[in-house]
Formats: structure tokens, C-alpha cells, sequence
């Protein structure tokens, strides 16, 4: 199937408010609306003190930014109201597993709260367009199944897994309630897989905590090596939650088709984490760090994690583009580029380029 790259076209001069802009995968949907040349509206908390994409990317002189906290009904409610975007991404979020089991009020707050608040204010405001993201730990995951499908039971054994499937719970009941007396589909829940790429700096998640270690030159401790993830570039799902957008605002998607979409690698990509581990490390050319095993219990984390995307595939003509070699190249070279003091907007378009004309 060949990459059909027309809705990308249908960003120019919208307006696209895009919630979680300060974090990894909200700043490099910004910075590509940019490119696009949409109007863009952000809504995030103030960049962590070790997350850099934000500004690396210089994005508060391109983006119009509101730092606001989404659980506070009142503040997104006078955003939406005010600036009435053509459509909406939803992508803020409590989004570490780790700290779901250490902070649970702050993650099921902002995860189900604060979706809910992105929901309602839609709907007072008739906004009319919603990509809404949540997480393919949505699904409930009892180790038996090796791919999920959009139609599978929702549930969660650990705090993340379970606010991202009330997430979407509370995505579906708007959905029934709401939105689907309308003959075509205006709003859409996004499940993509476990994403990488350059500019994640976020503490307990494999590629940041790898490529720290091998800055230092420090040995790489592992929780889970045998875990197996969908692992994609994260301008995969990016692709496919554009495109999503562009057929909601068009409403070429009529209404019987169920809202919800994966949005994960090809079943190749699906590997254990060492091997990702290994993959890094060998493309970094350190090959004098160790890799490490430590046992943790303190949270229940999946094993088997991989999404069945033909649906996507089927309505969207969506369809991932990098193999797993380009997807680690990429992150390493940003990295690399970040690290070496060099301005990444120029890395960070050429790799949009770059997937563009794949
Ligand atoms: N990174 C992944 O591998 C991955 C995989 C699947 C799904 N997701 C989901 O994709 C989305 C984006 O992930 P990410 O990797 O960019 O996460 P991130 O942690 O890098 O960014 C999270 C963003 O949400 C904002 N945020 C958090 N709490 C907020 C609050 N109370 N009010 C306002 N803003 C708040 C942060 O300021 C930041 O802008 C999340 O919903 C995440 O759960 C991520």
C-alpha cells in the first residue's frame, strides 16, 4: 500500500489545540502542526526540569502555549470557549507507570478527571473535533493473548493500565450519550504502542533511562528485559492520529464504525526490551556499558504487549513507514545531536522529511 501523505494538507491555517504540548510526544505533534501551518494552541504543565523538547524545539514563540493543570474544569473550560478550535488532540496525561504506583491520586486525577473535563467542555462548547489519546496498557492484559484488537475488554491490574481504560470508558460513554446520533464520526480514542524517539528525557522509561546511561558511561540497570512492547517511532502514531483528525473533520468515517483505534508497529517490531536494549547500545557504539537485570516487585507491569492495527489499516489507509533499524538511527542520531549541542530543529525536520516521503 502506498503512503498517501494528503491529509497532512488539511492542517494549514486551522486551528488545532493540542493538550500535553510541553511533553515528548505533544511537542513533536506542535512542532509538525507548525510545519503544516496550523495555527497551534497548547495546553500543558510547565516542562519538567529534565524535559527538553519543549524548548529544544523552541516552541513557545511558535505555538500559542497556556501552562494550566486540565483538572480544573473552570481553567480548559475558558481556554476551549474561548479560543474554539477547529479540532482538539488530547494528549496530557500522568503518562508513567512508575509513578502511577507512587502518585495514583495525581494519575487517576488527570487521566480520568482531566479527560473528562477535555469531554465536557467539548461538548458545551460544540467543539466538533476530538482525537482523544490514550494507551494501548487500555486493554485488560492477562498475559494470554499475544495482539489486541479495538474490540477487546478494557481493563487495568496496575494504576496507569486502569486510568487509561476508564479513560476510554469515559470516552465511550460521551461517545454513546453524545456523539453518535451523528451519521459520521466526529471524535475518535487513539491507542498507540510504546513510543521512541529523540527528546524524551522522562525518567523511568527505557530509551531516556538508556541513553543516560550511556552518556555516563554508566552501567544499564533493567526491570523487565523479557517484557515484550510494541516499540514505533513516535512520528508513527503521529501519522495516524493526523490522519484520524483529518477524516473526523471531513466526517468520512460513518458512525457505525466503532470510535477507538490502535495505532502500533507491524508485528515485527514487537520485541523484548533488551533486544531494543542491545539495539541502542550497539547504534550508540559504547559497547563498554553493561546491561543488568534488577528484579523489581513493587508494581505489576505486562509482559506481551502487541496491537492487531488492520482496522486502521482498513479505514485510514494508515500503515506504519520506519523499520525497526530507521526507528532506533533516528532516536540515536537526535540524541546525539541534542547532546553534541546542536540546534535540533534541524535533525527534527529532516526526520519528518525524511518519514514524509517514505
Ligand atoms: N510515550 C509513550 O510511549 C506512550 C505510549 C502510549 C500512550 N502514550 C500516551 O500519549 C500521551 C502523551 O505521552 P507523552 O509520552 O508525550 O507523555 P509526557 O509525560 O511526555 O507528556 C505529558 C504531557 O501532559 C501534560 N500534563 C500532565 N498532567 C497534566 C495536567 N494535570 N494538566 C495539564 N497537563 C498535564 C504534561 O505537562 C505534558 O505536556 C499520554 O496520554 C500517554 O499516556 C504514551
Amino acid at each position: 500500500m502506498k503512503n498517501n501523505n494528503s491529509f497532512l494538507k488539511s492542517y494549514k491555517n486551522l486551528k488545532v489545540l493540542v493538550t500535553g504540548s510541553t511533553g515528548f510526544k505533544g511537542s513533536w505533534l506542535c512542532y509538525w502542526l507548525f510545519l503544516l501551518g496550523s495555527k497551534v494552541v497548547g495546553v500543558g504543565l510547565k516542562p519538567e526540569k529534565d524535559s527538553i523538547i519543549f524548548d529544544s524545539l523552541k516552541l513557545k514563540k511558535k505555538i500559542k502555549q497556556y501552562f494550566i493543570d486540565i483538572k480544573d474544569f473552570y481553567k480548559i473550560n475558558k481556554i476551549i470557549k474561548s479560543e474554539k478550535p477547529d479540532i482538539i488532540f488530547h494528549l496530557a496525561a500522568q503518562s508513567i507507570v512508575s509513578t502511577s504506583f507512587t502518585n495514583p491520586l495525581e494519575t487517576f486525577g488527570t487521566n480520568i478527571i482531566g479527560s473528562t473535563n477535555i469531554l465536557e467542555s467539548l461538548r458545551r462548547n460544540k467543539i466538533s473535533n476530538l482525537v482523544y489519546i490514550t494507551s494501548d496498557k487500555c486493554y485488560l492484559n492477562l498475559g494470554t493473548k499475544d495482539s489486541f484488537k479495538e474490540s477487546d475488554l478494557l481493563g487495568g491490574l496496575d494504576n496507569y493500565s486502569s486510568s487509561k481504560a476508564s479513560a476510554e470508558l469515559v470516552f465511550a460513554s460521551y461517545f454513546d450519550s453524545y456523539f453518535k446520533k451523528q451519521k459520521q464520526l466526529s471524535i475518535g480514542s487513539a491507542r498507540a504502542g510504546n513510543v521512541i524517539g529523540g527528546g524524551d528525557f522522562k525518567k523511568d522509561r527505557i530509551v531516556p533511562d538508556v541513553i543516560k546511561s550511556l552518556k555516563r558511561k554508566k552501567n544499564i540497570i533493567l526491570r523487565n528485559p523479557n517484557a515484550t512492547r510494541p516499540w514505533q517511532h513516535v512520528l508513527e502514531p503521529l501519522s495516524g492520529y493526523l490522519s484520524l483528525g483529518k477524516m473526523l473533520m471531513n466526517r468520512e468515517l460513518k458512525s457505525n464504525i466503532t470510535p477507538s483505534w490502535n495505532f502500533g508497529p507491524y508485528k515485527r517490531n514487537c520485541k523484548k526490551v533488551i533486544s531494543i536494549v542491545k539495539l541502542l547500545t550497539r547504534g550508540w557504539g559504547n559497547s563498554k556499558v553493561k546491561i543488568l537485570h534488577k528484579k523489581s516487585k513493587k508494581f505489576h507491569e505486562s509482559k506481551l504487549l502487541s496491537l492487531n492495527i488492520n482496522k486502521a489499516n482498513k479505514e485510514l489507509k494508515w500503515q506504519p513507514r520506519l523499520n525497526l533499524d530507521e526507528t532506533i538511527n533516528f532516536t540515536i542520531e537526535w540524541y546525539k545531536s541534542y547532546l553534541s549541542g546542536e540546534d535540533v530543529e534541524d535533525i527534527t525536520n529532516y526526520q519528518i522529511k525524511y518519514f514524509i516521503d517514505k
